[in-house]
């Protein structure tokens, strides 16, 4: 679209602008995703100056290069001090241009990108474009005018619904909302040209939408169905403080002037952006970024091609597995040694299917599409052609080295051999291959299907490629790939096991399970520690007990009593027939108390914070430790783990996000008076690395962002 005649004019390194016939252009160049750094918005606002200056143009595309429109504003700018212009007064720059201006869309405009479009009288984009106002999975909301002006285009009810979900749509849907004037196949900076022709000739106008009120007078006159929506759609919310913040500034659209409303909004939005939920988001966000940088790799090593999958093993665990290659259109394999055990397993994976489309998750021909690319096989040879194999029998060490010892045969070379364990030792297992560099764990969590964690485990022969393999298709079926060193209960299950000690204990010294599950659930995890482990069943932790020789008196009381959690309708609780709802037990309440007599404990009361600290600085304590052994390559991995696979609530951060909150003095103090209390349990002894770091006065961010610098 570029004629020759047009001249381009650099405005500063981001921003250039060119004028063709009487059509000014607006580029911004600021690679990766531009950011609205605050050299794009003060480009911007002077390029704008400039061709409104200039008589020979009558209207202004402003649009992107790269692969995509401004993506939001530049989160790393969060943390400093502003500098003008803000997004907001570049928007108001651009809506009160004189001269009409198109935004020309492709890629993702988001947040502040998106923003900015709402700002321009036009909005065009190409197909594959997406518009969306993601800052409620930052923990804020779109304060740039996205939740004033969305509500004056759709209304306040849809606009809720798109902040709330803080998902994208795409431009048809966006079109369809009357987002969108046009969506057209094309170059951005063409497709803007070809409306901004139309906006000349036809003299097309539009009014501002700051000064729109035809969409938000009936929710002015009766909010009652915004109200009821806004309760619906944030009941699940508790404790997360922005769906609240976003439903209060929908809100605001209706029932204040636009100006007051941004003001109120700029001054909420800053309150939410130092406090420690944003920081939290924030902090997940670039270290979902993060995690699937492996430093120290050899440069060249590359992950190896996977087109082909296979799994051994028909359980829960392989179905959930073989389920989230289909899901990401990778033809599977499913391996069992009998039709029978097949069977069992290809009709539980349709019946997790089938609960998909009857929920509207998938439809119907998804379904179809996706159990097609699962293949059952009672016959080893299946595995020959695939790129990986994920072996998920049950935890038996001499089964698991056969099945690789036989399946190393059978493989392409080259192909990745991955074990699902989460409680065997990898090198031991490895310790039967021809080629170990090919064997990486790969720990999917229960139900596979769902859960995003995936720990890749690294044993002592692991080859870069076979770990970069593992680290991609992790990615692509949708999970959240986390590389963890070889050690029994790699991350997440050996930093959990601190937590079940506490738990056990504090049942000892006078809790009850809904005491120390509440300690939990308020402060946001969806499930206490004790109700987990009755939907688990009890027997899977006594059988490990048993192994070590590591008794928990009251939890092995309970399962010695037959009571092995919800499968048996009791455990740490009591369940009704077809209702998972935990009741107190009265039963294991008398165990409980009969367990303190013995052990001549003499019960006390607790209050909730110390259940907490007891609960969680344990488990931050093994953290550390993993940090330091380098089991996790970064204080951020140890996060997702926990964020991915052991329900901590995303707004809080992690464990090692919340240590630096609560600070690590206080940690390192509570962790000796805990040791103190337990003598028999050295693990309660503050870690090194975070002594240190408390006596420097440092957190575990600061010292990831030091080492990554070195
Ligand atoms: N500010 C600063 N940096 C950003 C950014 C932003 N708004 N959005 C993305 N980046 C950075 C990422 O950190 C990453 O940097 P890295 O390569 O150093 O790790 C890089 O841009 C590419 O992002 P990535 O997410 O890896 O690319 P993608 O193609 O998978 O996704 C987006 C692109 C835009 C969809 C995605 O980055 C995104 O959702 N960004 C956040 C958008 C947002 O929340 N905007 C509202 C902010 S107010």
């Amino acid at each position: 679209m570029r004629a020759d005649t047009a001249i381009m004019t650099q405005v500063n390194d981001k921003i250039s602008t060119r004028i063709d016939g009487d059509i000014g252009f607006i580029c911004s160049n600021n690679p990766p995703v531009n950011a609205l750094g605050q050299a794009v918005r003060a480009g911007v606002v002077e390029a704008l100056e400039a061709l409104n200056a200039d008589p020979a143009v009558k209207a202004i595309v402003l649009y992107c290069e790269g692969r995509t429109f401004f993506a939001g504003a530049d989160i790393t700018e969060f943390n400093k001090p502003r500098v003008p212009p803000t997004i907001q007064e570049m928007i108001l720059a651009l809506e009160n241009s004189p001269k009409p201006v198109i935004a020309a869309i492709h890629g993702t405009a988001l947040g502040g990108g998106f923003e900015t479009a709402l700002g321009c009288p036009f909005r065009v984009a190409i197909p594959s474009a997406k518009v969306g106002l993601p800052e409620i999975n930052l923990g804020l909301f779109a304060g740039g005018g996205g939740t004033q002006r969305l509500p004056r285009i759709i209304g306040p009810e849809k606009a809720l619904e798109f902040v709330l979900s803080g998902k994208p749509v795409s431009a048809a849907q966006a079109l369809a909302l009357g987002i969108l004037d046009a969506v057209e196949e094309g170059a951005p900076d063409a497709i803007g040209a070809a409306f901004a022709r139309r906006v000349i000739d036809e003299k097309l106008t539009a009014v501002p939408v700051s000064r729109r009120d035809d969409k938000i007078a009936a929710t002015r006159a009766d909010p009652s169905a915004f109200d009821a929506l806004a309760a619906k759609l944030t009941a699940r919310s508790k404790g997360q403080e922005a769906p609240a913040a976003n439903v209060a500034s929908v809100r605001r659209s209706f029932t204040l002037p636009f100006d007051e409303a941004m003001a109120i909004d700029a001054e909420a939005n800053r309150a939410l952006m130092a406090g420690s939920q944003s920081r939290a988001l924030r902090h997940l966000f670039f270290a979902e970024r993060e995690a699937a940088r492996i430093p120290g790799l050899p440069e060249g090593a590359k992950a190896r091609d996977v087109a082909k999958a296979a799994i051994i093993g028909a359980g829960t665990m392989g179905g959930g597995i073989a389920m989230c290659f289909a899901g990401a259109g990778i033809p599977v394999a499913v391996i069992d040694t009998t039709q029978e055990a097949l069977d069992r397993g290809m009709e539980r994976v349709r019946t997790n299917y089938a609960t998909s489309v009857k929920r509207g998750s998938i439809s119907q021909a998804q379904m179809d599409e996706r159990l097609a690319l699962i293949t059952p096989a009672v016959d080893r040879a299946a595995v020959a052609d695939a790129d990986v194999v994920i072996e998920a029998v049950f935890e038996d060490m001499a089964v698991k080295q056969e099945i690789f010892a036989d399946i190393e045969k059978r493989v392409k070379p080259g192909t990745v051999l991955a074990s699902n364990t989460s409680a065997l030792d990898v090198d031991e297992i490895a310790s039967v291959l021809e080629r170990p560099g090919d064997f990486v764990g790969m720990h999917f969590f229960s139900p596979a299907n769902v859960m995003k964690l995936l720990e890749v485990v690294k044993a002592a022969k692991t080859s870069p490629e076979a770990i970069l393999t593992a680290m991609a298709v992790g990615r692509r079926i949708g999970k959240m790939p986390i590389l963890s060193g070889n050690c029994d209960g790699f991350i997440g299950n050996r930093m959990v096991a601190k937590r079940s000690a506490q738990a056990e204990r504090l049942l000892q010294q006078g809790a009850f399970p809904q005491q120390v599950d509440a300690a939990l659930t308020n402060l946001g995890f969806p499930m206490g520690p004790l109700t987990t482990n009755d939907m688990s069943g009890l027997d899977i932790g006594y059988s490990i007990r048993k192994r070590r020789g590591t008794p928990f008196p009251i939890a092995d009381a309970i399962v010695e009593s037959g009571q092995l959690g919800q499968k048996t309708g009791s455990g740490y609780y009591r369940y009704e027939p077809g209702d998972r709802t935990p009741r107190p037990n009265p039963q294991t309440e008398a165990l409980i108390l009969e367990t303190s007599k013995r052990l001549g404990i003499e019960r006390r009361d607790m209050s909730e914070s110390e259940m907490v600290e007891r609960l969680l600085f344990p488990l931050i304590n093994e953290g550390a430790r993993i940090i330091e052994e380098g089991i996790a390559l970064r204080p951020s991995d140890v996060d997702l783990v926990w964020i991915n696979g052991y329900g901590w609530p995303r707004h809080l951060g992690g464990p090692m996000f919340h240590a630096d909150e609560a600070g690590l003095p206080h940690i390192v103090a509570r962790l000796r008076a805990f040791a103190a209390d337990t003598p028999g349990d050295p693990s309660l002894q503050p870690a090194a690395l975070l002594v240190e770091l408390a006596e420097k006065g440092q957190g575990f961010s600061e010292w990831q962002k030091s080492r990554a610098a070195n």
